[in-house]
């Protein structure tokens, strides 16, 4: 890794190591809340911006030169591995993702591919071009959706708010759904592993929709996949960041996993899931997202709150408890990471 981004706060945060203030990056930084995003996404579809290095670089950089954040996240969706695997994806305004071809029966998930890694070179692309313009300034975080959550996807064919076929999968056929989530598993491997060799300094697992499942569903059909899939990773002294909706409930189990930062929603105290972890394992998080509906002091005093609440802790990575909404102002994010900046431990 490059001296400076060894020595970055980001990188130092995530392995437990002493920094002078907490490094901050925001989940969907790179996105539609800011007006550059617009300009290119009226000009080429989502996918079109994946698949072009050159493109997806150029977004990947909007919120490094626009909000001058601590580390640039590849601009990609979790949705490029099941896409590769066979499914038919497309993103339409105000719909979301579909898979217009859901896996419905053994059959269609027998037709799920695993040896994909050819069909992602673009991704590799696109972080060699973006470490070439990043240029040791700050670390590259890469990322991957977790097998439940992909599942998921592949299953409802899009977003869902009641998981109804999932759940009824998992709980009628758990034995299907293992087939499934064992072949995503396998491509997610290789993924990271590839993400690792192109240049990454960092890798994220999204486990976004874990907040459906009970404890022990989690366990069996999240947990044990996630953990397999990072103790498969060639490390190689990048840090493992895991983020789930639902690490509040579920980080006793994902500490078994032994990932470097564990990502925290925004309904845990963060102060005391931390103190809960064994040492070693950093957090990122928690702010609410939503505070950023409301005035820029009530952002301040909540901001300061957290920080305030995380003083003295090595380890803590200031981030929210989920994404950045595309209605969120421009202006009071920038106003946020200018404040975060200057906190002082
Ligand atoms: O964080 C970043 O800025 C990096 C890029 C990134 C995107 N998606 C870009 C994106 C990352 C890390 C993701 C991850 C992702 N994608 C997750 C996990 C994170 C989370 O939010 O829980 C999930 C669940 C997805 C699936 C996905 N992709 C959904 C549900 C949507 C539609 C959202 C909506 O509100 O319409 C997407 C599309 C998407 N991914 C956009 C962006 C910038 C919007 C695309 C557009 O311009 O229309």
């Amino acid at each position: 890794m490059n001296q400076n981004v060894e020595n970055s706060l980001f990188i130092r945060a995530a392995l437990s190591q002493q920094t002078e203030r907490p490094p901050v990056w925001m989940m969907r930084q790179a996105g539609r809340f800011m007006p550059e995003y617009w300009e290119i996404k009226n000009k080429y579809s989502f996918l079109e911006m994946c698949k072009t290095p050159e493109i997806a670089a150029d977004v990947t950089m909007l919120p490094v030169n626009l909000l001058g954040i601590d580390a640039a996240i590849l601009f990609s969706d979790i949705l490029v591995t099941p896409e590769a695997m066979g499914g038919d994806l497309s993103f339409k305004e105000g719909v979301g993702p579909r898979f217009s071809n859901p896996v419905r029966n053994r059959s269609d998930a027998e037709a799920l591919e695993t040896d994909v890694i050819d069909k992602l070179q673009y991704v590799a692309e696109a972080i060699k071009e973006i470490q070439s313009r990043l240029n040791g300034s700050i670390p590259l975080i890469g990322f991957a959706g977790a097998p439940f959550t992909i599942l998921s996807y592949l299953i409802e064919g899009g977003s869902s708010k009641d998981f109804k076929k999932t759940k009824y999968l998992l709980h009628n056929d758990p034995e299907l759904a293992h087939f499934i989530l064992a072949k995503i598993a396998k491509v997610t491997v290789d993924y990271l592993n590839m993400q690792i060799d192109a240049g990454v300094n960092a890798l994220q697992l999204f486990d976004s929709w874990a907040q459906a499942l009970s404890w022990d569903d989690y366990n069996e059909f999240s947990h044990q996949y996630n953990k397999e899939i990072i103790s498969k990773l060639n490390r190689k002294g990048v840090p493992i960041i895991s983020f789930a909706k639902g690490s509040s409930v579920f980080y006793p189990l994902m500490v078994e996993s032994r990932p470097d930062v564990i990502s925290v929603d925004w309904n845990a105290n963060l102060r005391s899931l931390k103190d809960s972890l064994p040492a070693g394992i950093a957090v990122q998080g928690n702010l609410d997202p939503y505070i950023f509906y409301a005035d820029k002091p009530v952002i301040k005093k909540r901001i300061e709150q957290l920080f305030e609440s995380m003083r003295g802790v090595d380890g803590y990575i200031f981030n929210l408890g989920h994404g950045i909404m595309p209605d969120f102002s421009f202006d009071k994010v920038k106003y946020a990471v200018d404040l975060i900046k200057e906190f002082r431990y």
